[in-house]
This record gives structure tokens, C-alpha cells and sequence, in this order.
């Protein structure tokens, strides 16, 4: 029997509500598709910082890279002030991690979730991959003359070719995997970020050469937020860099249903990958036991398909799907019907 190491990380509001579901429905795929999972809890978030001035202990990186995936909840704190938690948790272990691709799939399960008019769950099923390690993430700035009339802050885009490169790579490699439309969409801003995007474009071509079955497109990414709204069933693949690739899948979340659905992997192809829920720490609904946990499920889901455990990950997946169709009265917090650990308890009955 095949077993794996997992570490957890519940972390802020209702991450660890939301995540005590997931592994429910863990524990659950594990029986039914016989294979064994160790979990083990790690406390980081805005509590621990709070009790300790401690963001991440020195030895997390290194005991994290030795687990087989990690799943988190939520950072994010409103008693502490915004950045830190993101920065110093967040951040830093996708780029210590080196979870260089962010996975982001747009899959619309129920036309009833989506607030565009008259579409369909065939005409909204496309995935973004986001680059997440480098770009306007990377940190690069400063200030100048701070506090003065004069003052001036720079913040810089960081590509490098390699780091582009790497992704581009990892979004071929992920389209033609799909095997769906094949085609996919770098999505930039040529005509204005004409060193950064300049280095994406030519890339982009440049690996196109070596997958001659995948159609390449390109958008801008302004008009990438139009043709989401307008015509999303365009849309196969899109690769984008870091700041674009965060805008864009806030609007791809809301397209599938909203926050309640919509689940990311940070993904270290050759490393520890780590899968969560993109909605946030949500304070308003902490304890509540009204957030929706599809979001983190399907975050599960994702990760038993990076484990290469596939069939445990479809079956969570289209539990999920029946389960968010015939059950739900819709995916928002408080609006479901049920109650958080009562949506648990279906996607797992329905395994
Ligand atoms: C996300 C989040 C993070 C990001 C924040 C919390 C730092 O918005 O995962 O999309 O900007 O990447
Ligand atoms: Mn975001």
C-alpha cells in the first residue's frame, strides 16, 4: 500500500475549518482507494505570530521540503497588519519552496453559479498557470525621499529567462497533457511592459517550436479580463506572469461560482507542492460553520492528482460536482443549505 506524508497547515479564520473537511474527505479517498496518508499539523498563521513575533520558524523550509505535499487553509489576519503573514508566510515558502507555476483551474460545475448570463459549464472549463515565484512578487523597489512631496517608489518586474522559460515549459507540457482544445494563450501586456512581456513573447515562440501539436494564442491583459467575461469558452490554457495571473483568476474564481469553489496548487514540479483554497482567511465567517469547504476539497483534489493518486482525485472532484449540483442552494458562505461540515459529510458519502 502506497502512504504519504502531508503536511497541514490550517492557518487563519477559516482556513482550519475548511481544511478539517478536506481531510475528512482525505481520510475517506485514502480507505476507498487503498493508500495510507500520514498528516502532521503545522501551526503557522496569525495566531502563533501574535503569541510569539515568529512568522515562520527557521526550520520550516527544510522540514517542509521532506513531506510528499502540503495543504494549507488560509493566511491572513485582521489583527495583523496586511503583508506580513502573506509576505512572511505565504511568499516566502512558494519561493523557498520553489513552486515556480501556480495552477489555478476555471471550471464552472452548475450554470446556476455563475453570474454571467447564459452560461454553461461546457463554455467555462480552462486553467490558468501563473507564474509564482518571480515578476512584481519578487520585491524588487524602493522608495525615495519617503514622506516628502518629492517622494518616489519603484517597484520592478523581475523575469528571468530561465524563470520564464520554466514555465512556459510547464504550460505546453500542461496543455497538451489536457488534450483538450490544445491551445494555449500567453497572456501579457506587449504593447506597454516592453522588457518584460518582450522576454515572455519571444520565449513563448521559441518553445512553441518544440510543441507543434499546441495552437498558440496571445491576448493582452486587459483584453483577457473582456473575452472572461464575454466569450470565456475561448479560453483552453493561459500562462501569465505573476501580478496578472493573480488579477485574472480573482475574476476566473468569480466566473466558476465565486470563492467557495475555487482552488489553486503552487506546484514545485520537482520538488513539494503545496494546494490551497484562493479565497482568503474570510474572518467575517470564522467559526461560523457557514464557509463553504469545496473550495479546500477541491484544493484536495489537486493534490491527490499531484501525488499521481488519480482516481482518488476524480471521484473527490466529481463528488464534489454532484454534490455542489443537486444538493447546494448555492456556493456562497451561509447561502448553501448546509452547514461547513454537513457539505464535508456529503462529498464524502457521495465518494
Ligand atoms: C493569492 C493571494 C496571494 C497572492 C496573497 C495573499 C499574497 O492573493 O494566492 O492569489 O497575491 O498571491
Ligand atoms: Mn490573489
Amino acid at each position: 500500500m502506497k502512504s504519504y506524508k502531508i503536511a497541514v497547515i490550517p492557518g487563519d479564520g477559516t482556513g482550519p475549518e475548511v481544511v478539517r473537511e478536506g481531510l475528512k474527505v482525505l481520510e475517506a479517498a485514502a480507505a476507498k482507494y487503498n493508500f495510507s496518508c500520514e498528516t502532521v499539523n503545522y501551526d503557522f498563521g496569525g495566531e502563533r505570530y501574535l503569541k510569539t513575533g515568529e512568522v515562520l520558524p527557521a526550520s520550516a523550509i527544510k522540514e517542509l521540503s521532506g513531506f510528499d505535499a502540503i495543504y494549507l487553509g488560509a493566511i491572513g489576519h485582521p489583527g495583523v497588519k496586511p503583508g506580513i503573514l502573506e509576505k512572511g508566510i505565504l511568499l516566502t515558502l512558494r519561493f523557498s519552496l520553489e513552486q515556480y507555476i501556480n495552477l489555478r483551474p476555471v471550471r464552472l460545475y452548475d450554470s446556476r453559479f455563475c453570474p454571467l448570463k447564459d452560461k454553461t459549464p461546457e463554455q467555462i472549463d480552462f486553467v490558468v498557470v501563473r507564474e509564482n515565484t518571480e515578476g512584481l512578487y519578487k520585491g524588487i523597489g524602493e522608495f525615495k525621499d519617503k514622506g516628502t512631496v518629492d517622494e518616489i517608489a519603484t517597484q520592478v518586474s523581475y523575469n528571468t529567462r530561465r524563470g520564464v522559460e520554466r514555465c512556459l515549459r510547464y504550460a505546453f507540457e500542461y496543455t497538451r497533457k489536457r488534450n483538450k482544445k490544445k491551445t494555449l494563450t500567453l497572456c501579457g501586456k506587449t504593447n506597454v511592459l516592453t522588457y518584460a512581456f518582450d522576454l515572455w513573447e519571444r520565449t513563448f515562440h521559441e518553445v512553441a517550436k518544440e510543441y507543434p501539436d499546441i495552437k498558440t494564442d496571445y491576448a493582452h491583459v486587459d483584453a483577457t479580463c473582456m473575452w472572461m467575461v464575454k466569450n470565456p469558452e475561448w479560453f483552453d490554457v493561459i500562462v501569465t506572469d505573476n501580478m496578472f495571473g493573480d488579477i485574472i483568476t480573482d475574476l476566473g474564481a468569480m466566473i466558476q461560482g465565486g470563492m467557495g469553489i475555487a482552488a489553486g496548487g503552487n506546484i514545485n514540479p520537482e520538488g513539494v507542492s503545496m494546494f490551497e483554497p484562493i479565497g482568503g482567511s474570510a474572518p467575517k465567517y470564522t467559526g461560523k460553520e457557514v464557509i463553504n469547504p469545496m473550495a479546500a476539497i477541491c484544493a484536495l483534489a489537486m493534490l491527490l492528482s499531484q501525488l499521481g493518486e488519480e482516481k482518488a482525485a476524480s471521484a473527490v472532484e466529481n463528488s464534489v460536482i454532484k454534490i455542489a449540483r443537486e444538493k447546494l442552494k448555492s456556493l456562497a458562505a451561509g447561502k448553501m443549505g448546509y452547514s461547513t461540515s454537513q457539505v464535508g459529510d456529503l462529498v464524502v458519502k457521495n465518494l
